[in-house]
């Protein structure tokens, strides 16, 4: 059966394109999933793709993603990340492996942006890469769920 990703955008993503374009770029989140879905097609992979500026919300897609036997999540929380204990809660609940991702190199920003509080769960984190790092993501998430202790041995 075909492995399920869900990639998941936080607060202010839905601004791609537009927002701060020298951190972030001028590619939409649109072409972003656009793109990804693509990619994700050419690999027998099915993706599905959520933002909100809502917390609740994405707490609420997290806590769905079992029932929808979602394999791995990629994760860009965006400010989220450096905040939420209910967004960390939430994956730690769910159990499905993730991926963190952020557009910016976070760690050459404001020291608030150097804690993640999901990144020690997480499989691993992309930083800094611009919007190619959901590409990687989804080539890592598709290796990783053809062959989840391969993935882990590479760690
Ligand atoms: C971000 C980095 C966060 O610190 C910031 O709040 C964002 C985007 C990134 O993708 O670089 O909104 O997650």
């Amino acid at each position: 059966m075909a492995k399920t990703i869900l990639l998941i955008n936080g607060p202010n993503l839905n601004l791609l394109g537009t927002r701060e374009t020298p951190i972030y770029g001028s590619q939409s989140l649109a072409e972003v999933e656009k793109a990804l879905g693509e990619d994700a097609r050419a690999r027998g992979l099915s993706l599905q793709c959520f933002q909100s500026n809502h917390e609740g919300a994405l707490i609420d897609r997290i806590q769905a993603a079992r029932g929808d036997e979602v394999d791995f999540i990629i994760i860009n929380a965006a400010s989220l990340t450096h905040t939420s204990i209910g967004l960390r809660d939430a994956l730690a609940g769910v159990a499905i492996p993730y991926l963190e991702v952020h557009i910016s190199n976070v760690h050459s920003r404001e020291s608030f942006r150097h804690v993640s509080l999901l990144a020690d769960r997480a499989v691993g984190t992309l930083v800094g890469l611009g919007t190619a790092g959901y590409r990687y993501a989804l080539d890592f998430a598709a290796s990783y769920t053809a062959a989840p202790a391969g993935a882990a041995a590479r760690r």
